[in-house]
């Protein structure tokens, strides 16, 4: 039936609350989620530790096919492993998160992961949810539902900040860093076509949640 096997596309720059909101929204939908920035991370981190220079980026693309990726893609329990091995805390650790924009700007990393993207969607009974930078345009481009979820700078400096436990001037210079990296491969601050626009500066994360369900039933019947 039309309420399962959905497909909603999540995208947005960092500090947006779009990997709280997705995977809120997942739970609620009984649905899959899948993080692909953790995929860019665990990707970064396999080139890390095989201890490449990132800028060689036949070595990083044979690195990557070769690394043993796992995802888990229960909302309550989503997991990432490296070789077997779990790395969630490892991938968002200073190190990558440093070097991630390095090592998604590659084009064949990009093919890689987002060809192992579009299986897991596949594969997902019950719908997925799928939160990145070029989930509505590239990776996804018949999702049934796209989101672009936005803030204001002030206000995704600030959410990291408290997330991360880290001072608000240097997360405020580490998001526009990132933010301007990511602006070579990705389109972090341009809505995919049809995607509609959440602004969630002021909004708490049920109010989101909620506006996101709001949207998908309003798309039912329309696909
Ligand atoms: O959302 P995040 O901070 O975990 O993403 C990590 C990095 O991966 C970020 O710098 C942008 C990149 N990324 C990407 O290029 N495409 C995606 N679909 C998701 C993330």
């Amino acid at each position: 039936n039309s309420q399962q096997a959905r497909v909603v596309a999540v995208d947005g720059p960092s500090g947006t609350g779009k990997s709280t909101v997705s995977k809120r929204l997942a739970t609620q939908l009984g649905a899959a989620y899948l993080d692909t920035g953790a995929m860019y991370r665990a990707a970064t981190l396999a080139a890390l530790r095989a201890g490449l220079d990132l800028t060689n980026t036949d070595a990083v693309t044979t690195a990557v096919h070769h690394a043993k990726l796992d995802f888990g893609t229960t909302p309550a329990d989503p997991y990432t492993r490296l070789d077997g091995a779990p790395v969630d805390a490892e991938i968002r650790g200073p190190e990558v998160t440093a070097a991630v924009s390095a090592v998604a700007g590659i084009p064949a990393v990009r093919a890689h992961l987002i060809a192992e993207q579009r299986r897991i969607i596949a594969e997902a009974p019950a719908g997925i949810v799928v939160e990145g930078r070029d989930i509505g345009e590239v990776v996804a481009p018949d999702a049934d539902l796209k989101i672009y979820l936005t803030a204001d700078e002030a206000e995704r400096a600030r959410r990291r900040s408290t997330e991360n436990n880290t001072d608000i001037t240097t997360t405020a210079a580490d998001l526009a860093r990132r933010d301007t990296a990511d602006a070579k491969t990705t389109k972090p601050h341009e809505a995919a076509p049809g995607a509609v626009i959440l602004d969630t500066t002021g909004l708490g994360i049920e109010e989101v949640v909620d506006r996101m369900r709001r949207l998908l039933n309003d798309s039912n019947g329309e696909v």
